[in-house]
């Protein structure tokens, strides 16, 4: 599907990137994640800590994700028992005999909101920002789905900002900016309201306000002021080749925005709050599934002739372009990074 599709020119963004839910990865287990066109390899401690490493053993070059196993706090290698610990480092190998120097490639590893993060620099920088906690606290029935699309990070991001096409791709009347645009660093925010006729008669308002966090993390509120319901979507995007994104989201839903008519602890609130999530999961997918033939096929117009009703597409695509620190093509860009994390 992806390598049928138009590659946009733009490198792999920088950021916290989600590699998996924190469910897939239970405790003792190992698993393969792609990101940026490679493996990565993940393990998760019996103590509980969750670590993504580069696949290759250092050893003899082993795929850790095909046959490694967790041991307590180590992860060791299928093929010569080579033992390594969260930090890379070999700890032992297979014959009790003393470790070589020998240092495993790790990402620099968060786990939160139900998902596992590594950090990602063009430039071999540390973490600039932290991914914020609690996100979904108080959404306690999320819903878990991902999707493979033939897109950039950038290009989805966009999508909510685009105030065109939700009506004409999601069939939204009156889309208008609430608030505009704004953006604190790697923050950026911006509230939309629109409107959608769902049965004849019923014209469903929302107020649809989004905060990011780079190009990898959103979380979007849409607010149904008729009900006093929100729908909270924790979307993480992850470029895992030059044109493909694993899009991975967690959805909740709260009745009424002040919880104040639901107490979060009654059952009350916790019935409506699983039934109303359980009918999040059909809006939420079919909306994106709205998207994604236009994402699989569309090319990137670097300087795009707007309209007037466009939205900030270029404020936002000039917030955007901080996260290409390195400022190169996706294959140099990786080849880049490679070299500077086995030195
Ligand atoms: S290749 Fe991993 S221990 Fe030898
Ligand atoms: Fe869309």
């Amino acid at each position: 599907m992806a390598s049928m599709s138009k590659e946009l020119p733009l490198p792999y963004p920088d950021g916290w990137a989600a590699v998996a839910f924190g469910s897939d990865l239970g405790a003792g287990k190992v698993i393969r994640a792609r990101f940026m066109d490679e493996d990565v390899v993940l393990f998760r401690t019996r103590g509980g800590a969750a670590q993504a490493v580069t696949p290759y053993c250092p050893h003899l070059g082993a795929h850790l994700g095909y046959g490694g196993r967790v041991v307590g706090e180590r992860l060791v290698c299928p093929f010569h028992g080579f033992a390594f610990d969260r930090t890379g480092v070999c700890v032992a190998t297979g014959y009790g005999k003393r470790p070589p120097r020998a240092r495993l490639g790790t990402w620099e590893t968060t786990e939160t909101n139900g998902l596992v993060f590594v950090w990602y620099s063009a430039q071999g920088l540390p973490p600039q920002w932290d991914v914020p906690p609690a996100l979904l606290e108080s959404f306690p029935y999320a819903m878990q789905c991902s999707r493979l699309l033939a897109t950039h990070p950038q290009d989805t991001v966009e999508n909510g900002i685009d105030l065109g096409h939700f009506r004409y791709i999601h069939g939204l009347t009156g889309v208008e900016e609430i608030e505009s645009f704004s953006s604190d660093g790697h923050r950026a925010r911006y509230v939309l309201a629109g409107a959608k006729g769902f049965l004849p008669g019923l014209l469903l308002r929302m107020e649809i306000s989004t905060r990011l966090w780079g190009l990898g993390l959103n979380v979007v509120d849409t607010y149904f002021p008729q009900f006093g319901i929100t729908l909270r979507s924790l979307v993480t995007r992850t470029a895992t080749g030059p044109h493909q994104v694993q899009l991975r989201a967690r959805v909740g839903v709260r009745p009424d925005a002040g919880g104040k008519s639901f107490p979060p602890a009654s059952r009350r609130f916790r019935s409506l709050a699983a039934l109303l999530t359980a009918a999040a999961r059909p809006a939420f997918t079919s909306q994106l599934a709205l998207d994604v033939p236009v994402w699989a096929h569309k090319s990137y117009i670097p300087h795009p002739p707007l309209a007037q009703g466009d939205g900030p597409i270029t404020l936002y695509r000039r917030w955007a372009r901080q996260f290409y620190s390195a400022a190169q093509p996706v294959g140099a860009a990786a080849v880049e990074r490679k070299s500077s994390r086995d030195q």
